[in-house]
């Protein structure tokens, strides 16, 4: 299967996922903690900081056009209102490496992690993280945006109100178990969030010794919605900053986003679930040039709320079903009320067989297709990830990559899905 040659076929990566020494950044402290949530630290992660000329290589190697990477805030403005010369140029570096090997550079502005010091100042639920947003954004804009056509400035700007969520529903599952006199904990997601809460005091004592505050607000942290509108606020002040400064740059946002299928009598549980993941944003990125789909899985809901997984189901590394045909749902259903272009900026599973992977593709593509068929401006595909990284809280467990590495010799060994998905693109 190909696509025409201005489509972009290419793969993402995050700068804190893949990089290493992001020692500036809240995930970095929080990495570091006693009481951490987190099963291992990044530390070197996979070195693309070094590495990213070969990555870069690899890729183009293969036949992809597009690369999606984030720009770091903590390595730009490591101290507030101290601004780092050389990482500026660091990535002025990747982005000619991307160009010089016919590669689309599609640049993120904020991928989960930000510098410690903004959680210091409440990070994001306070009211001046859309200044400090806006600051930092005008400051690498001025600097790079010349060298850029794509940039989405904000990653999964929904995430904090899905993590809210599903923190609801767990301290609901804990509650029921305790009452009935079960705590063995084996829940879904269970071991990293009952730690957290056995540790829950003595976290608190550490992260106001470590950050100033007792409840550190991060990107990923759970959500209120006065949070969620700061982040729409600072989504907006981005792109304002964009359009001064680099009138040229088509300018969107990513958002996470389930199929969500409705079984008889789940009707309204779905309605209510696609408007608290996407229809709630629309007013906030109506003014953007395009959308970037984040898709992984469906989600089944009846009118008890959402179901787990059905039975007998493939099952990804991360539990979740193995369900590509959900990208072709997700972007149909976006493209009746989001009229901008659409870019697919994250697909993928984990998995250690990559003929799954291979196949995931395979169907996610054809789905792709269909949806320009019927006149869908989808503009581009980027597989999640490039590499087998630093999957946050889950350390280095999950394999979502095309590309594999030995973490002791920092090897990299392309994964027959990485020709795949580059035999697809048209160029
Ligand atoms: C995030 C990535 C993450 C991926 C796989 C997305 O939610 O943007 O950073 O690694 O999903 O879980």
């Amino acid at each position: 299967m190909t696509f025409s040659q201005d489509f972009f076929i290419g793969a993402a990566t995050a700068a804190h996922q893949v990089e290493g020494n992001n020692i500036h950044s809240d995930y970095w402290a929080q990495e570091h903690m006693v009481h951490t949530d987190f099963l291992e630290p990044s530390n070197d992660a996979v070195d693309h900081y070094n590495r990213y000329a070969e990555d870069i290589r690899l890729m183009a190697d293969a036949g992809l056009n597009a690369y999606r990477f984030s720009i770091e805030w903590a390595r730009i403005e490591p101290e507030e209102g101290h601004f780092d010369k050389s990482e500026l140029s660091h990535y002025r570096d990747v982005i000619r490496t991307c160009k010089e090997n016919g590669i689309e550079p599609i640049v993120t502005l904020l991928h989960f992690s930000s510098p410690k010091w903004l959680i210091t100042k409440g990070g994001w639920e306070s009211d001046e993280t859309p200044g400090y947003f806006a600051r930092y954004v005008r400051y690498v804009m001025e600097h790079l945006g010349k060298e850029l056509h794509y940039v989405c400035t904000i990653n999964e700007a929904n995430m904090g109100i899905q993590v809210a969520a599903i923190a609801e529903r767990y301290k609901k599952q804990m509650m029921v178990k305790m009452q009935s006199g079960q705590t063995d904990g084996t829940v879904q997601m269970g071991l990293n969030l009952e730690k957290m809460m056995a540790n829950q005091e003595a976290a608190a004592k550490e992260r106001l010794k470590i950050f100033g505050v007792a409840k550190t607000e991060g990107f990923t942290s759970p959500r209120t919605p006065h949070g969620d509108e700061i982040v729409m606020e600072a989504h907006k002040a981005a792109r304002a900053v964009i359009r001064e400064t680099a009138p040229h740059i088509q300018v969107g946002l990513t958002l996470s986003l389930h199929d969500v299928q409705a079984l008889p009598g789940g009707e309204e549980n779905a309605a209510k679930e696609w408007a608290d993941e996407f229809t709630h944003y629309l007013p906030a990125i109506e003014g953007d040039d395009f959308l970037g789909v984040q898709n992984y899985t469906r989600t089944r809901m009846d009118a008890s709320g959402s179901l787990p997984v059905p039975e007998g189901a493939e099952l990804t590394q991360m539990e979740y079903e193995f369900y590509p045909e959900a990208l072709e749902n997700v972007i149909r259903k976006v493209a009746q009320d989001f009229k901008g272009t659409l870019i697919v900026t994250e697909n993928g599973l984990a998995t250690s067989d990559d003929t799954r992977r291979c196949a995931f593709i395979e169907t996610a593509l054809s789905g792709v297709k269909a949806c320009i068929a019927d006149g869908i401006p989808v503009k581009g595909y980027m597989y999640w990830s490039l590499l087998d990284n630093f999957e946050w809280q889950k350390g280095y467990s999950m394999t979502f990559g095309l590309i594999a590495v030995d973490r002791s010799t920092q090897k990299r060994t392309p994964k027959p899905s990485l020709t795949h998905l580059g035999g697809c693109c048209g160029r």
